[in-house]
């Protein structure tokens, strides 16, 4: 017979074990107030793209306002850090990407932020095949010139990217590093200014993600040498991929995820993941997505769980392709 005070205090064990899995007032009732998703680059670029898309869903579901603040430098480093700062409270997130939570860890030895360690991951958005592309009146015609060509000119040609540890600058640095050279970078706020200067001919090329180029190259106002992906995708179906045009070694796609500072609640996380999903589901969201080349994530690869395991893999896979770049 268990006396009064072992049932006491088995019950005083029993209410703390479920004080553990009460949810905060704070989380229970969230969003009560304007969300802040911080975009690491200039608008118009692949990310703020992405970002609007489905951000614009996410606010529908939450019944609050998603503001996109653009904030730019350092390749999306700076953004990246103010984010890690930011009160975990669910109130500011950020749009962050294979160079901001991936390819930035080997090329700055002095981030101040480390991509597992100071985020919470959300939800994954966006997969990004990247192109390489150059301007209309770059000489060569198709791929296996333009490595001839920037061979035979690699003191000579230029390569715009969003600053270092960009999605733009990490997969051309793996391009360059296939080709052995070691072009001019020409660096922007965004690809959204990039795109503009490549456009207007005041660039030679660059390594960009899908949804920037897809308007360009059907406008036929940019030239697309091929997509870095095992098959063709289906906005472009006229672009070959790098295997078909004689480069099979450079493959490339890169991603676009939404991420909360840590110690953001598992309620609130859960909240938003709900809402980034029921964004990924909709058909005029997947319709935007999907026209512009994105990949919509399969639902396994959904969850904050295989957020976080993407970018420990992604980190695996860029730190030795780009340690010897910084
Ligand atoms: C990049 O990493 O190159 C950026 O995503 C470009 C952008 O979004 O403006």
């Amino acid at each position: 017979m268990m006396s009064i005070r072992s049932l006491a205090g088995a019950c005083l064990s029993a209410f703390a074990a479920l004080g553990a899995f009460a949810v905060p007032a704070s989380a229970q009732n969230y969003p009560t107030r304007t969300i802040t998703m911080i975009v690491p680059f200039a608008a118009g670029g692949p990310t703020d793209v992405i970002s609007r898309i489905v951000t614009a869903h996410m606010a529908q579901t939450l019944g609050q306002s998603i503001v996109i603040e653009n904030v730019v430098g350092a390749g999306g480093t700076t953004a990246t850090t103010r984010a890690a700062r930011a009160a975990n409270d669910g109130y500011t997130l950020i749009t962050g990407h294979m160079g901001t939570h991936a390819a930035s860890v080997p090329l700055y030895p002095k981030l101040a932020y480390h991509p597992e360690k100071d985020f919470e991951p959300v939800a994954l958005l966006a997969g990004t095949p990247i192109l390489i592309l150059a301007r209309k009146d770059f000489p060569p015609k198709d791929l296996k010139e333009f490595v001839a060509y920037v061979k035979a000119n690699a003191e000579k040609v230029n390569a715009a990217h969003a600053g270092i540890g960009s999605v733009s600058h990490a997969s051309c640095e793996l391009l360059n590093s296939i080709l052995d050279v070691k072009p001019v970078g020409v660096p922007f706020n965004g690809t959204g200014p990039a795109m503009n200067a490549l456009v207007a001919g005041q660039v030679d090329y660059m390594c960009d993600q899908i949804v920037n180029a897809v308007p360009q190259i059907n406008a036929g106002t940019i030239k697309a040498y091929a997509v870095a992906t095992p098959e063709r995708n289906p906005s472009l179906p006229n672009v070959p991929t790098t295997t078909e045009a004689g480069l099979p070694a450079f493959q490339a796609q890169a991603w676009n995820a939404v991420f909360a500072p840590k110690g953001t609640s598992p309620a609130i996380i859960a909240t938003l993941n709900a809402a980034a999903i029921k964004a990924l589901d909709d058909e005029n969201v997947r319709k935007r997505l999907l026209e512009l080349g994105s990949v919509i994530p399969a639902p396994a690869n959904r969850t904050p769980e295989a957020l976080a395991t993407l970018v420990k893999n992604e980190i695996a896979k860029w730190t030795p392709v780009l340690k010897p770049a910084s």
